[in-house]
């Protein structure tokens, strides 16, 4: 095992030498999205916008929209996105130690998603709880869950990352409706004698001097200096998308590197970069700038928006079903969202 980076924190860390007694592997994946799509035409009709500016500045063509008439909603997306993880892992609900689930937009505070999701693939009193770090919900789960496993805590773990985006956006504002959309992404991880497979290097962090440019005010109080609040603005996400982007464009890269020093790893050893998808320019600037060719960076913006937690599980499923990951290889899931936070999680697959 190679060093730390000398800037790396305590929560940049490979695994320390001789620690692993146990593996973990990903049994299987799953996702749901719903069926109602949110096309740039759309977004025509009801708002000053155009399908070029849309499509230049995101690279976003369409979303997918819960249809509350449906009954649509976080915990009804990842129940389903853990069922089906469950069905392709062939394994039986009963047999999950835990149930977590990455989300911002829960169907409710108390209980949680997780404990109803639990409930409902038949995961018997299996622990639940959620994890509330806006998109880094499904890469904190991943990281939670592999160290669970490890220390011997729990064997089997189902992961979920999952927003209802289209719940807290204000459809007036063309600034951050066009960007988001409704999914979830799961994965459900097992111990394994192979101790080679597992989480080889991650990182976990936050820093809320940002907070302000990425937030879902519930009150009148909630607003920073310098806001105005309103009526109209509250539980709806409020966004300074120009901020926002300069952060994630830097952080990113700076997160994948920090990642590959930890694991004593180039860019190219690497086989999948599997990202938050919150703009295709943020996405191209990393492929860039590590010298990657397009099929070691999935990108499914275009078809879905920024689903925020959902969207790191929901390219896992995509790559898993397709057949694109496979034992043996190295997966490096990397996001950053509201807090501020970001993460990575670098798997031996
Ligand atoms: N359609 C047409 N014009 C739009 C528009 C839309 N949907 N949204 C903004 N504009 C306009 C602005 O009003 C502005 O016009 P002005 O110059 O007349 O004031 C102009 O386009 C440029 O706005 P700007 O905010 O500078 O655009 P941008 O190039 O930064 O792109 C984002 C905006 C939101 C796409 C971009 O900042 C972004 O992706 N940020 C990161 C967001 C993110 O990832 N959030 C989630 C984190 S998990």
């Amino acid at each position: 095992m190679t060093a730390r980076h000398p800037h790396a924190s305590r929560a940049d860390a490979a695994m320390p030498p001789g620690a692993p007694a146990i593996g973990v592997r990903i049994a299987g994946c799953g996702s749901a999205v719903p069926d109602t799509r949110l096309t740039n035409a759309d977004f025509e009709r009801m708002l000053d916008t155009s399908d070029e500016w849309i499509v230049q500045r995101t690279g976003i063509r369409e979303r997918r929209r819960c249809d509350p008439a449906k009954g649509e909603n976080s915990r009804t997306l990842s129940t389903l996105a853990l069922r089906r993880a469950l069905e392709n892992a062939r394994i039986d609900a009963g047999e999950l130690d835990g149930v977590i689930v990455g989300t911002v937009t829960p169907e409710m505070l108390c209980p949680s998603n997780s404990c109803r999701v639990a409930a409902a693939v038949g995961a018997g009193t299996a622990a639940a709880f959620d994890i509330s770090a806006a998109c880094c919900g499904f890469v904190y789960g991943l990281n939670i869950a592999n160290a669970l496993i490890r220390s011997g805590s729990m064997r089997t773990v189902g992961v979920v990352g999952c927003d209802h985006m289209t719940s807290v956006m204000d459809y007036t504002d063309r600034r951050v409706s066009i960007l988001f959309g409704d999914a979830a992404g799961a994965a459900v991880l097992r111990a394994t004698d192979d101790t080679s497979r597992g989480v080889v290097a991650h990182a976990m962090h936050a820093d809320a001097t940002g907070w302000a440019d990425l937030y879902l005010p519930r009150s009148k109080a909630d607003f920073p200096p310098g806001e105005t609040p309103t009526d109209e603005k509250l539980n709806r996400l409020q966004m300074n998308g120009q901020a926002v982007f300069k952060f994630a464009v830097k952080t990113f890269g700076d997160l994948i590197q920090r990642t590959l020093d930890s694991a004593g790893l180039k860019a190219e050893d690497v086989d999948h970069y599997i990202c938050h998808q919150s703009n295709a320019r943020i996405l191209e600037a990393s492929r860039e700038r590590f010298g990657l060719p397009e099929e070691k960076l999935y990108v499914n913006i275009q078809n879905y928006g920024n689903t925020s937690a959902g969207s790191v599980g929901l390219c896992l499923d995509e790559l898993w079903r397709a057949g694109r990951v496979r034992e043996g290889q190295l997966a490096l899931f990397v996001a950053f969202g509201g807090g501020l936070t970001w993460s990575s999680s670098l798997w031996r697959i």
